[in-house]
């Protein structure tokens, strides 16, 4: 699509999210349901991240969906359209926000998640060449259910025919809209206040204003995307296929940006996955919310990270865990079946085998034996296991926080360490080994003799 330059008029989004969703069949609102980890709402959002005003239409009682809007946008003004009498009627509950000073209005759906904003600033574009209305076209692999778009001979569109309301002839046609459009502010009142429900669904369709503005004389504009963009999420087969669309972006710019995915189709990110250059992330991999992986690291396979950062050439797995408020410094090692939880590891650390540290941190170059546990609960609250440098704690220890451990101690396997340990001292807490000489042997000569009976 040709870069637009963003016009400099008073910009306004108005958001519709007021569907009910009940092909979703949740108890969540269809729009809260969520794409690579943000919901759909927050990708419209965030698409429309550059426009001057936000408004979101929504249905009576959605809280939570105006809560979720105003997460991501606080400035975000929220419409409350009472029953679901058409398009063209959730963007006039919205009237207000575009009665004085908007330039250009661009109407966005909120389960179209995958709208991406260099099409919207080419919407605006269309306006910008003084069109009253540009609407968002697509080529439909197949049709069905999507109004169809009328153009003249020019190319500009004419009308939008609902499928229920079109003839066989227009029926044929396949260029489809997308739903999404944008209209001069200064002609919005006109264009939509005339618009009735004379129609299949008795229904107020926006997409009437195109028909209208081209009866006035006024400019109509077309702009064609791809279909997997505008894709609408009514059910959840379309909210796996959005998934997979999203999934298919974000690898692409990971590994455009200089990493490495060996089986990029394994490998799940979320919106906000921060990846840096010569990272190397192996198959099976799940990237989740609030994750940046510095240059040069490497994520083994079948590792799930979430709310972590990962520090330049640190290594996590395989089958490594990292949860919210993991930190792992340069160089640090993470093997596998460890889990990190609210801890930092320090720089060139090592946590390699089946370990659990859960609000830690642990010094630069320390080593954690196989097994060791952070106990960071007591079944009411939580306590900090801090560990410093240098520090070596044997396999199978058990670290009951809160409790440290001093630069350069040493903590003899199998310990239970209750007490804190001072630098460069050597704490041992387990029983102390007996040995007996010629016990087992004569252990076996007695209970050899009992079972025959002797
Ligand atoms: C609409 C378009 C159709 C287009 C299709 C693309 C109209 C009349 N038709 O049809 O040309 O091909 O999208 O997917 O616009 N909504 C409200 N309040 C309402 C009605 C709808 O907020 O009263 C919201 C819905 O939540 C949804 C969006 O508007 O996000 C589209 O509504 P929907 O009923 O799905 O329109 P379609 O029949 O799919
Ligand atoms: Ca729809």
């Amino acid at each position: 699509m040709e870069q637009v330059r963003p016009s400099d008029r008073r910009s306004l989004a108005i958001v519709l999210a007021a569907g009910e969703g009940t092909r979703m069949k949740s108890r969540r609102p269809k729009v809260l349901h969520e794409v690579a980890g943000r919901s759909m709402l927050g990708h419209v959002l965030a698409a429309a991240a550059a426009l001057d005003e936000i408004a979101v239409v929504i249905g009576a009682g959605k809280d939570d969906v105006a809560a979720e809007a105003r997460r991501q946008r606080p400035d975000a003004e929220i419409f409350v359209q009472e029953k679901q009498l058409g398009t063209a009627h959730a963007v006039l509950a919205a009237r207000e926000s575009f009665a004085t000073g908007i330039g250009d209005i661009v109407v966005l759906f909120a389960d179209t998640p995958l709208v991406r904003a260099e099409t919207i600033a080419a919407l605006r574009g269309g306006l910008a060449e003084g069109a009253a209305v540009a609407v968002l076209a697509f080529e439909a692999a197949d049709p069905h259910g999507y109004g169809r778009i009328l153009c003249d001979a020019d190319g500009h569109p004419v009308a939008i025919r609902e499928e229920k309301d079109a003839s066989e002839a227009e029926r044929a046609g396949r260029l489809c809209n997308a739903g999404l459009m944008a209209i001069a502010g200064a002609r919005a009142a006109e264009l939509l206040d005339g618009i009735d429900a004379e129609n299949a669904q008795k229904e107020y369709y926006l997409t009437d204003v195109v028909a209208r503005a081209a009866r006035a004389g006024l400019g109509t504009r077309l702009v064609l995307a791809a279909e997997e963009e505008v894709l609408g999420v009514n059910d959840r087969t379309q909210l796996a296929r959005a998934e997979s669309v999203a999934q298919e972006r974000l690898r692409r710019a990971a590994m455009l940006g200089g990493a490495t995915l060996i089986a990029p189709q394994t490998v799940f990110l979320s919106y906000d996955s921060r990846i840096g250059r010569d990272v190397t992330i192996e198959p099976g991999v799940v990237i989740g919310r609030g994750v940046e992986i510095a240059d040069g690291a490497t994520i083994h396979a079948y590792s799930h990270l979430e709310g972590a950062s990962v520090g330049e050439r640190a290594s996590v797995g395989p089958y490594g865990r990292l949860r919210p408020g993991a930190r792992l410094g340069a160089e640090a090692k993470v093997g596998n079946f460890v889990e990190i939880k609210g801890a930092d590891i320090g720089e060139g650390a090592k946590v390699n085998h089946l370990t659990y540290i859960g609000d830690a941190s642990i010094g630069a170059h320390s080593n954690i034996g196989a097994g060791v546990i952070t106990c960071n609960y007591d079944g009411f609250f939580k306590y900090r296991t801090i560990i410093g440098e240098n520090a070596f704690v044997g396999s199978n220890s058990a670290l009951v926080a809160p409790v440290a451990i001093g630069d350069g101690a040493y903590i003899g396997s199998g310990s239970v360490v209750t007490k804190d340990v001072a630098a460069d001292a050597l704490a041992v807490a387990r029983g102390r080994q007996v040995e007996k000489e010629g016990w087992a042997a004569s252990f076996r000569r007695i209970q050899k003799a009992k079972k025959s009976g002797a």
